[in-house]
């Protein structure tokens, strides 16, 4: 038999751990920016409203309630993302270790807050889906002004989402950062540095815009 009738097509033999955590990793990278992190920024957009007032909030927000389908959209777009990044999240926290070679003192500080924030995170997510979105698909309870007003009125509740939303958003600022580097997005430490410094720009914008927002849910209806 000659040589071309004996030559076999290359076996798939899967992949190799190193490529699957190089997937896995890729796509827990990308799943913070697209569809999480474009929600945060929508979700913070949506209740913006607030500051025009209880009415306008409603009315403005009435969008995300009455989507046909909402539960599909919200686990499709949302909760599998969510879930997947979470998990695999605490993978990386778990497995990592401490990154205290090399770096600056400030980067070493913004790694170990990226994991903190993520635990917050975490925590924090888990408590407003149960106390809005989940209660309402448990009782049929709408999460209107009246329930987010109260929230917002006692000190405990308050200061949780103070610090969950804060820690939320800085886990997305500096995580765009941290995904320019893991995709190879800006060579340079210079070019780094600056996008460093602008995500940390927008972490202070979007502080403001988040306690502005909670105070907002104080005014009386
Ligand atoms: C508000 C929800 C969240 C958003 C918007 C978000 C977004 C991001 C982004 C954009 C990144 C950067 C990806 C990269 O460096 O390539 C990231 C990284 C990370 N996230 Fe999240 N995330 C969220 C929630 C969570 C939760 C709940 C956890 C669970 C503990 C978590 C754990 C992590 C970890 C461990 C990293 C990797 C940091 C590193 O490799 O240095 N995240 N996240």
């Amino acid at each position: 038999m000659g040589e071309a009738a004996t030559a076999r097509a290359p076996e798939f033999t899967g992949m190799t751990a190193g490529e699957r955590h190089w997937l896995l990793r890729r796509l827990h990278s990308i799943s913070g920016i697209i569809p999480i992190g474009g929600f945060l920024l929508f979700h913070l957009f949506e209740n913006g409203y607030v500051v025009r007032g209880a009415a306008a909030w409603w009315s403005e927000t009435a969008f995300t309630r009455g989507l046909p389908f909402e539960i599909v959209i919200e686990a499709v777009i949302l909760w599998i993302p969510i879930l997947y990044h979470m998990i695999y999240g605490l993978v990386i926290i778990a497995t990592s270790a401490p990154n205290n070679a090399g770096y600056a003192y400030e980067r070493n500080l913004q790694y170990t807050l990226q994991r903190v924030t993520g635990i917050l995170a975490l925590i924090f997510i888990l408590f407003h889906f149960f106390t809005t979105r989940g209660w309402f698909y448990m009782t049929g309870r709408e999460t209107n002004y009246a329930v987010m007003h109260a929230y917002m009125m006692d000190p405990v509740i308050f200061a949780i989402y103070i610090i969950g939303t804060l820690a939320c958003v800085y886990h997305l600022t500096n995580g765009i950062f941290t995904f320019t580097i893991t995709w190879g997005l800006v060579g340079g430490p210079r070019s780094q540095s600056l996008v460093n410094r602008l995500c940390n720009a927008l972490f202070v914008v979007l502080a403001i815009v988040s306690v502005v927002i909670l105070i907002s849910f104080r005014a009386p209806v």
